[in-house]
């Protein structure tokens, strides 16, 4: 896998044109732009606050690029008119005796809900996952996400158990509902 490899170009459900790709360097500051823009817009991610980049937080987006050339990661962006609008990511389960299964994230951008772009990239993250041996997939989500909850139900993930009460953001206390899929 190439870094900023482009994985397919595909007309949206609405038209766009969107092309889902490997990260690359360049990817170093507008990715945080993409992260503080998601996490502003949904309640249904890890992260509460904004990050602040600074060129010493390169970093991040190289060890990525290191990650994926060294297996131990998968993370696809979904980019439309050059702006990353979906992110997308399998990670390897750092212990050894679990190296065959990962963790999957996965979002996108508001304005491009609902027009096939989760679905497309998680299809790719896992086919890629498939081929570097990864064969079980885990993820967490929080109570009350609809859309992803039905998403996942649709992609065959299973429900395996809930943590009550785990997350709080800002007024609100939600479970974390831990579901998993083997991969086919
Ligand atoms: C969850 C999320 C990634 C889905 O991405 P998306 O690009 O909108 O999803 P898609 O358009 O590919 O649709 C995938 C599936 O989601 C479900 N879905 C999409 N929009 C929905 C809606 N408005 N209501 C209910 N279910 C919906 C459907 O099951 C759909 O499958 P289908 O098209 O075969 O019916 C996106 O809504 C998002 O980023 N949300 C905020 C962040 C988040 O919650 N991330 C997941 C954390 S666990």
């Amino acid at each position: 896998m190439r870094e900023g490899q482009i994985v397919e170009k595909f007309k949206a459900k609405d038209g766009r044109e969107i092309i889902i790709r490997l990260p690359k360097k360049s990817d170093d500051k507008p990715v945080w732009k993409y992260y503080n823009k998601v996490i502003k817009e949904t309640e249904f991610l890890a992260r509460r606050e904004a990050f602040v980049f600074s060129d010493k937080d390169k970093w991040w987006n190289r060890k990525k690029i290191t990650d994926i050339k060294k297996k131990k990661l998968i993370q696809l962006f979904a980019e439309h008119s050059g702006e990353i609008v979906g992110s997308c990511l399998v990670e390897r389960n750092w212990a050894q005796v679990s190296e065959h299964t990962g963790l999957y994230g996965i979002s996108v951008l508001r304005n491009y809900w609902g027009v096939g772009l989760g679905n497309r990239m998680t299809r790719h993250a896992f086919s890629i996952a498939k081929e570097i041996g990864i064969k079980m997939i885990e993820l967490d989500v929080y109570s009350g996400n609809k859309t992803a909850l039905n998403m996942y139900r649709k992609l065959g993930f299973r429900k395996v158990g809930v943590l009550p009460k785990w997350i709080k953001h800002r007024t609100k206390t939600r479970d974390k509902i831990i579901m998993y899929k083997v991969l086919k």
